[in-house]
């Protein structure tokens, strides 16, 4: 693979409490991962993204980080992450770890630190703590409200009473990143992983560590719903680059490629790419992507915005369909078709792809769960309104039989669906016409044709209403959005399809809700 191996990269992301479970405890592992690599080499991927496995309570998944140098025991030990990423390089396949910088756990040692201190003092000064609001300080500092629901401030029992920032859970502490021990302490934790081998981090709220001057009132309650077009002054702030500035440093005095991907949820693709500059990070997360409708003019409109935003800083777009923490795109989008066209029409577009764990699998979002198994801080916090992101985070059915369909020997954390055995990857592995079988022939045919992922542009064709076509080189992706069978000149000869499909004369019929890739000679 070349030094720019990320500019096209299909990166595969990894739950690890859900991915595949060596002990039999009901929780995924890195032993387990190791054990599907073969899986994954098949697949096709050129990178796995591995979310948290530090040392952690779990008040958040591993998003709540207590040691960022340790693996949790959970998850297994130090030397199983070495092997980790020793074996997957061996397989050809990159590993991208989770980076946690906007927040500790509240059992790190440095927020232990700051309760045992005196109000002023440099522990303190770690994070963000201020006197409360109102005569006895029993109001919190100021009106920021927490991702998951609630104040975004916690009052301490401390003897001062001071209150504490936390952007999401009260179990994980915002970071003060106006102190130079902050900063340099995750200098520090860069080079630790870089020095095990890993090839980059996906930057947890890349977006968030630097807050206004003065942590100023916004003003409007829900404010969080403007997240996506307004500016906040917790998030998206100007001083956040700088920071970046130093890890790209950091990264560059390793040898190969070593990459950053910012989580940064902004107001714009514009916004986005600037965390991009050619002194920053090399990817973001395409939130605007991901959070369009499945319908064609939106989705033009939102793939003409990121590549156009992404030329001046000649970063590669990114393409996202699901994640950990949004419904699965099955549910989203409303059907197994729409999901195996949205995969196809993803896979065609230049840039990078990211595949979620179980995406390949078509696996919907669990809607069911009963409210006694669900985890997700989310639904605590939103006083049981929100049921939170356990939906997509049930562990992944290997076989069709056994204790938690084959992710482990013991049950699994969540309790999988009973039809989830037909979904399993045994079952689809057998089946030529399985999501499966459609991702690893798309990421074949990706590699083999290189009009696929590569370069920034597309030329889009004149095409019938709910329809998108478009080609790149001798290569062409048309996708059908509307209720009726589509039909149009075929550019060349079918590669691949998402559903059926069939040729007349000169033209191909594209069905409702499918997608086809053809090439010409
Ligand atoms: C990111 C993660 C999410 C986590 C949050 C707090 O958005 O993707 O899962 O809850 O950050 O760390």
């Amino acid at each position: 693979m070349t030094q720019d191996w990320w500019r096209e990269a299909v990166i595969y992301q990894v739950y690890v409490r859900s991915f595949a479970d060596s002990n039999g405890d009901g929780v995924g592992d890195l032993p387990g991962i190791r054990s599907r690599l073969p899986y994954l080499a098949d697949l096709g991927v050129d990178a796995v993204w591995i979310t948290p496995f530090y040392a952690s309570p779990m008040a958040d998944g591993g998003y709540d980080v207590a040691d960022y140098r340790a693996i949790d025991p959970l998850f297994g030990t130090l030397d199983d992450a070495k092997a980790l990423v020793d074996e997957a390089h061996d397989r050809g396949i990159r590993v991208i770890v989770d980076l946690v910088p906007n927040h500790t756990s509240d059992r790190h040692e440095w927020f232990q630190q700051a309760l045992k201190a005196e109000k002023d003092s440099p522990e303190r000064a770690r994070y963000h703590f201020r006197d409360g609001r109102g005569d006895r300080g029993d109001l919190p500092p100021n009106d920021w409200e927490s991702v998951f629901g609630g104040p975004a401030w916690t009052k301490t029992e401390t003897a001062d009473g001071q209150w504490y920032l936390h952007l999401f859970a009260p179990e994980q502490p915002d970071l003060n990143w106006d102190q130079p021990e902050v900063r340099g302490e995750f200098l520090d934790i860069l080079r630790f992983w870089l020095d095990l081998g890993v090839d980059g981090f996906r930057i947890d709220v890349a977006h968030g560590m630097v807050k206004a001057d003065g942590l100023p009132d916004v003003g409007t309650p829900g404010h969080l719903k403007l997240l996506g077009t307004q500016a906040l002054p917790f998030f998206d702030q100007d001083g956040v680059h700088e920071i970046y500035r130093d890890w790209r440093k950091v990264l560059d005095s390793y040898p190969g490629s070593r990459i950053g991907v910012a989580e940064a949820w902004t107001r714009s693709p514009e916004r986005t790419a600037r965390y991009l500059r050619s002194d920053e990070l090399h990817q973001a997360f395409n939130f605007h992507y991901l959070t369009a409708e499945w319908n064609a003019a939106d989705l033009k409109q939102v793939i003409d915005d990121s590549l156009a935003a992404m030329t001046p800083v000649a970063a590669p777009t990114t393409w996202v369909l699901s994640n950990h923490d949004v419904q699965r795109h099955v549910t989203r989008y409303g059907s197994v078709a729409r999901a195996r066209a949205a995969a196809l029409l993803m896979l065609a577009l230049p840039g990078s792809a990211y595949v979620y764990q179980g995406e390949e699998l078509g696996l919907p979002e669990v809607l069911d769960l009963p409210e006694d198994v669900l985890q997700d801080p989310v639904w605590e916090r939103s006083g049981r309104t929100d049921r939170g992101r356990d939906g997509c985070r049930v562990p992944i059915p290997w076989t069709p039989d056994g204790p938690s369909f084959g992710f482990g020997d013991g049950g699994s954390w969540l309790p999988q669906p009973a039809d989830w055995a037909e979904l399993s990857v045994a079952k689809q592995q057998a089946d030529p016409n399985s999501v499966l079988e459609l991702y690893r022939s798309a990421l074949r045919v990706r590699r083999e044709q290189p009009d696929l992922g590569a370069g920034s542009e597309v030329e889009w064709l004149d095409v019938p209403e709910h329809v998108l076509s478009f080609r790149r080189g001798a290569f062409t992706c048309v996708v059908n959005f509307g209720p009726d069978t589509a039909r149009l000149p075929a550019d060349g000869r079918v590669l691949l399809s998402s559903g059926g499909y069939a040729t007349e004369d000169a033209d191909v019929l594209v069905p409702a809700d499918t997608a086809v890739w053809l090439a010409r000679p």
